[in-house]
């Protein structure tokens, strides 16, 4: 295999280094380009571009291969709990039961949040969107913890990291509380790290609170399934916010504004909007295919598509079987949940979507496996942003210790060449 690739232009020839990745994909690397050619590349939405060589996350969207850290999500979805693959995600590998519990025991001794941040909250009026109130309390932490990371000490970087786990379990369950009228509270020591998110986010004042395992285990495997997915708009945005040097919680403040829209993780909460818009019209699963098909309509299917699975996303895959699990061990039966069940399998077999590979991605399944658990549908996408934070923490991480260079894409000017000032009075 050549070594170089050339690119011919005007009668110039110029010859770009191909790299290999470790799972074999080759990427030409036009480092030298504008240097080299007065040129650059166009690639809105950056379908054919890379932005970082990154050791985190595999995935190749035509196999629907996932792996964190070279674990197959599958796997790790069985048989390891959130917690353990943030560790992996973070740190690299997977941590013995000293390292997970010194990590789980470093991340208890920070799970408390200044109180006047309580103060912040409750300047949101209640409709405020939980999204756009995690945003901001993420970015206010930053008042309370003001040194930023120094990135060349691995014991600073541990502890900023730890604080930030601790931490924002605590703002994601004020959200809810806050949606919800609830005391604001704290968590249990002496629980796992997703059993006390629970509580924290449910515990009633005058209840004791009661474990549900098929609730937590739920949780747990979404939590997961959603810790990371490589270079995709949050993530990017985190790692882009971070090559200016902001600190990580300013960072993650920003990946979790990127993660609010509906093309990504605000996904989850348009799928059940969009379910119960359905129902609340009938219930017609066909109507609703028609419009997704019409190219006049701007209508889409929520939860169908992914920029980078065009075979199927093997969280879906996943996901879906959790969700039938949690439902009937819950005993839940909901109409919604029907017209879910009808939208994909009439996709399925629909030659508009099987022609453009539109497949339920992880989105489609999580909305409905969060309303079985009781979680408000504005909460989801806070959920995601729970589930996302190892991954963003470890992609900013691997972004600053590899020192890389701020993000400052070019352009291709498209607007009016030089011309005169007109005065106010004479245009
Ligand atoms: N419903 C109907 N048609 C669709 C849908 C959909 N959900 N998604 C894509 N299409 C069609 C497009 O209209 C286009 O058709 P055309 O070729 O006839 O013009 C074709 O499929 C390709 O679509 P693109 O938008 O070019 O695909 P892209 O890779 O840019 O977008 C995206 C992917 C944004 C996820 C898109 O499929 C979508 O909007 N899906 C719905 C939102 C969603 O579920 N987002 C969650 C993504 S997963 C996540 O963030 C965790």
């Amino acid at each position: 295999m050549p070594d170089n690739a050339t690119l011919e232009y005007n009668g110039q020839k110029f010859e770009f280094p191909v790299i290999k990745g470790t799972e074999n994909e080759l990427a030409i690397d036009i480092n030298t380009l504008r240097a080299k050619s007065g040129m650059i590349t166009l690639d809105p939405g950056y379908k054919n571009t890379g932005s970082c060589e990154s050791a985190i996350t595999f995935l190749d969207g035509e196999k629907g291969i996932l792996r964190y850290r070279g674990y197959a999500i599958e796997e790790l979805a069985e048989k390891a709990d959130f917690l353990e693959v943030a560790y992996l995600l973070i740190f690299g590998e997977l941590p013995d039961k000293e390292r997970l519990e010194k990590f789980h025991h470093d991340i208890k001794v920070e799970s408390t949040v200044d109180e006047e941040m309580k103060k912040i909250l409750d300047g949101f009026p209640k409709s405020a969107h939980p999204m756009g109130v995690l945003s901001s309390l993420t970015s206010a932490l930053i008042a309370f913890n003001p040194v930023s990371v120094n990135v060349s000490s691995e014991k600073a970087m541990y502890y900023a990291i730890v604080r930030i786990m601790a931490k924002f379990p605590v703002l994601v369950a004020w959200t809810l509380r806050k949606k919800m009228g609830l005391p604001l509270d704290y968590g249990d020591d002496s629980l796992g790290y997703v059993e006390n998110i629970h509580k924290m986010m449910f515990k009633k004042p005058n209840k004791e609170y009661v474990k549900n395992k098929i609730v937590i285990e739920a949780l747990d495997k979404l939590l997961i399934l959603h810790a990371d997915h490589e270079q995709n708009c949050s993530t990017s945005t985190v790692r882009m916010v971070g090559s200016s040097h902001a600190g990580l919680f300013a960072s993650l403040s920003a990946g979790i504004s990127a993660l609010w829209g509906p093309l990504h993780g605000g996904a989850n909460q348009a799928v059940l909007e969009m379910l119960e818009a359905i129902e609340a019209d009938g219930g017609d699963t066909q109507k609703y295919m028609a419009k997704a098909k019409d190219k006049n309509d701007p209508f889409r299917l929520m939860g169908f598509g992914h920029r980078v699975y065009k075979n199927f996303d093997p969280r879906a895959k996943i996901i879906k079987k959790a969700a039938d699990e949690v439902l009937g061990d819950l005993g839940i039966e909901d109409p919604v949940l029907e017209i879910a069940k009808d939208l994909a399998n009439e996709a399925l077999e629909d030659p508009y979507f099987v022609e453009r590979k539109l497949y339920p991605n992880v989105d489609f399944y999580s909305g409905i496996i969060y309303r079985a658990l009781g979680i408000p549908t504005d909460m989801f996408t806070v959920m995601f942003a729970l589930g996302r934070l190892p991954g963003w923490i470890a992609q900013w991480r691997e972004m600053r210790l590899r020192n890389e260079p701020i993000g400052r894409p070019r352009q291709v000017y498209i607007g009016e060449n030089l011309r005169p000032f007109v005065p106010l009075d004479r245009r």
